[in-house]
């Protein structure tokens, strides 16, 4: 394959992503009415935040790979574009929710900045194209709402492995030396980072040796990306107490794999219903992904039950929630990406709580929208708030900052009297396949004006 230069990139890749974004239509909004008593029973689609991996290890395997219950959001027909953009064939059965893909036609190792900057998850293709053709050159990824984000801990850890990571403007060309390829080696994250673990995870599995990563992340997400893997012919162990370690194989073997069902679309349903006084059941729920999650809706004084097995939640939301105080963190902690619908309850419940952000540093961009609806919510810091419910909210004109951002203002508008306006659902958009009709189906009132992102 004959690698491009950065330069020559600025030509053909800027127009090649024009043409998949010029299909960008009119920005679509959300608007929401009061909805009381939220009840009935949903299934979930599939993990966001695993199939995004998911479908970027496929490229370790040339042949034909097929993953099974692939939400149909906007992050994933990103995702699909950048494998296009790679040379990759793709087939996505929005319907049956399956994503077939035929690996043996990449024909280059860039990733479009354009990508790069709609989704961060796009750098998560470095690893699987380091381990199969030794080179990868990615934009590297823009500051976004909730935090600069930088990729220092991938490149730091790719970079033991042997990895000549070079700097070109915004461009990271990485190449694995001819001489040496991948090496294995006992790798150490500072910060159990969920992409780093992924990224050198997948590089692992067919690098010649053992790899250790010390302080993985172990996301339940992460562990799905290694039951894919190891579907694939990988050897990989966990070890206590966070430690992945990784046989690397010459080769891996296309897969057929079902992604794992979304806990955050689960956590966002239980707090819709929480929120309006309602009763959910989610039959394929994993409990057992969301513990501190289900324990603090207890401790607000929801009744949660959860089904034999940890798979099934039901929800019946008391009258008189009591607010609580909590503080996300890696897993098995409270889940950040629950933050800030989780925020919309205390500010409703009765008494003051105290809600600390430890994994991004500026995730609370959520909290002068949520004020504008009515919420008494101060920000001490960037990732600190105090909170004092029982707050009447108010339905605004307010603006989504990020995917989960965007869930909060939903919930938000479905307890506040009269009617909200969510724009920038963009972000709702990324990050849930048709949430909106789920909410309906419980008897919520939500519409989606404008057209929808392809
Ligand atoms: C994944 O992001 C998820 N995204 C995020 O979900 C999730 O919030 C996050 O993990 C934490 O659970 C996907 O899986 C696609 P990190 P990721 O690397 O991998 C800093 C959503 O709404 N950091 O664990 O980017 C970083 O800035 C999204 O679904 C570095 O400083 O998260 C952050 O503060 C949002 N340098 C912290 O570590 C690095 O090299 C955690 O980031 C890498 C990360």
């Amino acid at each position: 394959m004959r690698l491009s230069s950065p330069s020559e990139y600025k030509v053909t890749m800027t127009e090649q992503c024009q043409q998949e974004y010029s299909k960008k239509k009119k920005e679509p909004f959300l608007i929401v009415q009061q909805s009381s008593g939220l009840s009935g029973q949903v299934s979930l689609a599939g993990a966001k935040n695993a199939v995004l991996v998911s479908l970027a290890s496929l490229l370790l395997a040339e042949g034909i790979s097929v993953l099974h219950n692939v939400p149909a959001s906007q992050d994933v027909h990103t995702m699909l574009a950048l494998l296009k953009h790679l040379g990759v064939q793709t087939h996505f059965d929005e319907v049956a929710k399956i994503v077939t893909v035929d690996t043996r036609g990449i024909n280059r190792v860039d990733v479009c900045p354009d990508l790069v900057k709609q989704m961060r998850a796009s750098v998560l293709v470095m690893g699987p194209l380091l381990a199969r053709f030794g080179a990868a050159d990615v934009a590297v990824p823009g500051g976004c709402s909730i935090g600069s984000r930088p990729i220092e801990y991938h490149l730091s850890l790719f970079a033991q492995m042997g990895v000549k990571i070079m700097h070109e403007n915004e461009w990271v060309c990485a190449r694995v030396s001819s001489v040496t390829g991948l090496q294995a080696r006992r790798l150490v994250l500072e910060y159990p980072s969920v992409g780093a673990t992924e990224n050198i995870l997948m590089a692992a599995t067919v690098t010649p040796g053992i790899t250790t990563i010390v302080n993985a992340a172990l996301e339940p997400e992460v562990l799905d990306l290694v039951a894919l893997l190891k579907k694939m012919g990988a050897h990989i162990a966990v070890v206590a107490p966070a430690m992945l370690v990784i046989t690397g194989i010459a080769a891996l073997h296309p897969v057929e794999h079902t992604v794992i069902v979304d806990r955050l679309e689960a956590g966002t349903l239980l707090c819709a219903v929480a929120a309006t006084g309602g009763h959910l059941v989610l039959p394929d729920a994993r409990a057992y992904d969301l513990d501190i999650f289900l324990e603090k809706l207890r401790a607000m004084g929801h009744s949660v039950t959860v089904g034999t097995d940890g798979v099934g939640v039901e929800l019946i939301a008391t009258a008189n929630p009591r607010a609580v105080s909590f503080k996300t963190g890696p897993y098995p902690g409270f889940p950040t990406d629950l933050q800030a619908p989780f925020m919309v309850l205390q500010a409703v419940a009765t008494g003051k709580s105290l809600i600390e952000e430890t994994v991004f540093e500026n995730r609370l961009m959520h909290v002068p929208a949520l004020c504008a609806m009515g919420a008494a919510i101060v920000c001490e810091r960037s990732d600190r708030a105090r909170v004092t419910g029982g707050a009447r909210l108010q339905g605004a004109a307010v603006a989504a900052t990020d995917i989960r951002a965007s869930a909060a203002l939903v919930i938000a508008g479905l307890i506040a009297n009269g009617e909200t306006m969510i724009s920038e659902v963009h972000h709702w958009l990324r990050g849930y396949d048709g949430l909106q009709k789920k909410l309906n189906q419980l008897g919520a009132h939500v519409q989606l004006i404008g057209q929808e992102y392809k």
